[in-house]
């Protein structure tokens, strides 16, 4: 029993030097567990006498309790320092100044496509879409180009082996609107459009914008008006238009679209070739071929389609001369639209 204290003076140099919980938890199985040192001490007292028995067996007792104090102090002291060192790890300093990441932004053809967009449904036109993968009908069959017609070969057209194809203009979302029977109509088809063919003015993927008003009275004159005004908003200055005669299979008459140069006034230079004309798309009435294929009453409704590259168009008002700049995702390039 003499060396009691000096036992306990022990354990509680253990239980200060221990810096971890597991470490303290080890000093507790040592000292105060089922075969704890302490724990021992309670076994001798068999061989004391009968008398001595009771007090020193409370001295034992005292001597676990100090050590059994001092051991849960000390964990509360370590469980609040884990505690505060996780807190500092996962502080955030308020003040620190940013990193300056860059913002993403907008892609310049996705930029043409929504001022078209905007243009076109301050004077009333609704927007429509329609599938890339298409078929022979609807791409050519229904817009009066059959199979054996010459117009195909001016397509370079993908196909898939089961016959489908990816669309070559976005003329066959007319014949999807038509069809749903909703006339009167006026509407833009803005999309995707895939052709065999690539250089500095062609992309295998780019886009189109497809224009289609249905009604009981549409004149050409209304076509005129309409391409006029959209491209005196869209390029935001006075230009003039002329319409030239051409052949679409699926309108007639049919024309090209040309707006005098927006580099020269018409002037002439280098981009229009010196003719001060600069050509914009294609346009015609529409065929009656087109409304009989999608079960439009050609004798009650006339109407007048146009069709236009966007990639031409975001071309012309930002002064790119290379298509391909658009889909080679050079960020050099890109910045200059206020995108990433
Ligand atoms: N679909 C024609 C093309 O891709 C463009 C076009 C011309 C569309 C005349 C029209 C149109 O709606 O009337 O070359």
């Amino acid at each position: 029993m003499s060396d009691l204290a000096t036992l306990t003076q022990q354990a509680l140099d253990e239980v200060a030097a221990s810096t971890t919980l597991a470490a303290l938890g080890e000093v507790r199985v040592r000292w105060l567990g089922k075969k704890g040192l302490l724990t021992e001490q309670l076994k001798s007292l068999g061989a004391l006498p009968a008398a001595e028995r009771p007090a020193a067996g409370a001295k034992i007792n005292d001597a676990k309790q100090v050590v059994q104090a001092a051991i849960e102090a000390a964990e509360a002291k370590l469980v609040a320092a884990e505690v505060e060192a996780q807190l500092a790890a996962g502080r955030i300093d308020v003040t620190a100044t940013g990193r300056g990441e860059a913002r993403g932004g907008v892609h310049p053809v996705t930029r043409a496509r929504l001022r078209i967009e905007s243009i076109f449904r301050h004077s009333g036109f609704e927007i429509a879409t329609g599938p890339e993968i298409e078929d022979d009908f609807h791409n050519f069959e229904a817009l009066n180009i059959p199979a054996d017609h010459p117009a195909r070969a001016m397509h370079d057209t993908f196909y898939f082996p089961d016959g489908r194809l990816l669309r070559t203009h976005t003329s066959p979302v007319q014949i999807r609107e038509l069809r749903k029977g909703r006339l009167p109509l006026a509407m833009i088809m803005p999309g995707r459009v895939y052709r065999c063919d690539y250089d500095m003015t062609h992309s295998p993927m780019f886009h189109q914008v497809e224009g289609l008003v249905v009604n009981e009275n549409v004149s050409f004159a209304n076509l005129k008006a309409t391409l006029q005004g959209f491209l005196q908003a869209y390029f935001e200055r006075d230009l003039r238009t002329r319409l030239r005669p051409s052949y679409f299979p699926f309108t007639e008459p049919s024309a090209e679209v040309d707006m005098s140069c927006v580099f020269c006034n018409g002037e002439g230079c280098r981009v229009c070739k010196h003719t001060g004309w600069l050509e914009v798309g294609g346009c015609g009435m529409v065929h009656p071929n087109v409304f009989k294929a999608a079960g439009v009453d050609a004798e009650r409704w006339t109407g007048y389609a146009f069709g236009m590259g966007i990639e031409r168009l975001a071309m012309l008002r930002d002064g790119v001369s290379d298509l391909r700049l658009f889909f080679e995702s050079d960020l050099r390039f890109l910045r200059q639209f206020g995108a990433a």
